[in-house]
């Protein structure tokens, strides 16, 4: 009886022992795991681009919109206007008076609001609707556009209304 026992004791406590790294390894692979998954759990893919620039005055609404255009690509353009519902005003809604078409945007941008320059007009209408509500029209425009678009979304915009072939 009294050497049955001991065996016992002897064969198991290595096999706890053996356990302890095992646990202590888990445990920290698990601390360091959690602020990986906390990361992937609220990983937002367009939090880094989303911040568009907000210029304010109207100095530093030209300085935006010439590095907007640095930037953009108006053969997106179209594509976007698709992506982010502005056919639905600016151009189905045209025939029935809901917003001004962008045919020639370019030229009737640059007419807008003097001394503002065309782009920056355009840059100041889809970031700030409300800062110039073209006559004949209701202030229907969308206010969010600057947190629903990127900074790459506005600048390709930018350039294809600026472009002849905006429509
Ligand atoms: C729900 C309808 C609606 C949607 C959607 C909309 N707009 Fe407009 N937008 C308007 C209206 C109405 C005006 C004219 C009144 C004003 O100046 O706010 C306007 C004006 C503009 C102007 C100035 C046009 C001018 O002739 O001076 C630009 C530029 C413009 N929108 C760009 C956009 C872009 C780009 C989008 C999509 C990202 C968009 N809009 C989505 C309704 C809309």
């Amino acid at each position: 009886m009294s050497l049955e026992t001991p065996p016992m004791k002897k064969s198991s406590k290595p096999g706890r022992r053996a356990l302890v790294p095992v646990i202590v390894v888990s445990v920290i692979l698990v601390v360091i795991a959690i602020p990986f998954l906390y990361e992937l759990l609220t990983f937002d893919p367009r939090q880094q681009e989303t911040q568009v620039n907000l210029p304010q005055t109207d100095e530093e609404l030209e300085a935006e919109a010439a590095a907007l255009l640095e930037i953009g690509d108006p053969a997106n353009g179209d594509a976007l206007i698709e992506k982010h519902g502005c056919y639905a005003c600016h151009r189905i809604g045209v025939v029935n008076g809901i917003a001004p078409a962008f045919v020639d945007m370019a030229e009737i941008a640059a007419e807008r609001r003097p001394p503002l320059s065309g782009p920056a007009y355009i840059l100041q209408s889809i970031l700030y609707p409300m800062a110039y509500v073209v006559d004949d029209f209701d202030p229907a425009m969308p206010q969010n556009f600057s947190e629903v678009l990127t900074q790459q979304e506005l600048a390709d915009l930018l350039a294809y209304l600026t472009s002849p072939d905006a429509q």
